[in-house]
């Protein structure tokens, strides 16, 4: 066994304060990746930021960035996000009209590709083609605002994707994003989740980077147990 981490936390921008952004990005340096949550005001009913805003978070950020978009466009914004630099680019099953070519697309580029589910939509139609992402990001509230309840009855389906995935032999990373916290994380963690998204949980904390940590060391126990349980 190796010392680094089987798991990952990434801190969600959203939670930051967008006019000190440069002074929050130093509070997550624990990060494992940076979150970034783009939004269009269709897909989900808010707006964030986009390209620009990326650009100099991927400018000024030591940590790499983890590209959540929650755009109806993907399709054609996923590449040129990629195009960014960024180490992970995921978008939308219920935006994007090819999941696999737009998959393959951030991957020529040189980024890891990722689809999001929302809490409604089901995983099944990933199963054949699991190898063509390198995650896979199972929403815990419906996308849109930081701050939501986590919600439990996205489990099967995270459950049933961890028990595929190892069946296939596949190394998919396995993400949950919405509510997780201290309280929340293991439960995730117990039905496969390998990567946690945290927004709330961390910047609302009065010491960020302390909070990633406490949050990894609760993560990989119930890991660990989900993996050898
Ligand atoms: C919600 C976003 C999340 C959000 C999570 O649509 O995708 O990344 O920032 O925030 P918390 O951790 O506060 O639920
Ligand atoms: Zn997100």
């Amino acid at each position: 066994m190796g010392v680094v981490s089987d798991v990952r936390i990434n801190p969600s921008i959203l939670s930051a304060d967008f006019v000190n952004m440069q002074r929050d990005l130093q509070r997550i340096g624990q990060a494992d990746y940076v979150h970034v949550d783009i939004m269009d005001n269709n897909f989900v009913p808010n707006l964030t930021f986009g390209l620009q805003m990326t650009q100099r978070v991927q400018e000024t950020s030591p940590v790499p960035l983890d590209v959540h978009l929650m755009i109806n466009d993907c399709d054609t914004w996923a590449p040129t996000y990629a195009e960014l630099g960024v180490a992970s680019v995921t978008f939308h099953a219920e935006a994007t009209g090819d999941p696999v070519a737009t998959a393959r697309r951030v991957r020529e580029i040189g980024a890891r590709a990722g689809v999001a589910l929302r809490p409604g939509t089901d995983a099944a139609f990933l199963y054949d083609i699991l190898d063509e992402f390198d995650q896979i990001l199972v929403m815990t509230v419906e996308p849109g605002f930081g701050g939501q309840a986590f919600r439990p009855e996205t489990m099967p389906k995270l459950s049933a994707l961890a028990a595929h995935a190892r069946s296939v032999g596949s190394d998919v990373w396995l993400q949950v994003d919405g509510g997780i916290n201290l309280d929340t994380i293991a439960i995730a963690a117990e039905h496969g989740a390998d990567t946690f998204v945290a927004g709330s949980a961390v910047f609302g904390a009065a010491d960020p980077d302390e909070a990633i940590v406490t949050l990894r060391g609760l993560g990989e126990t119930a890991y660990h147990r989900h993996a050898h349980g």
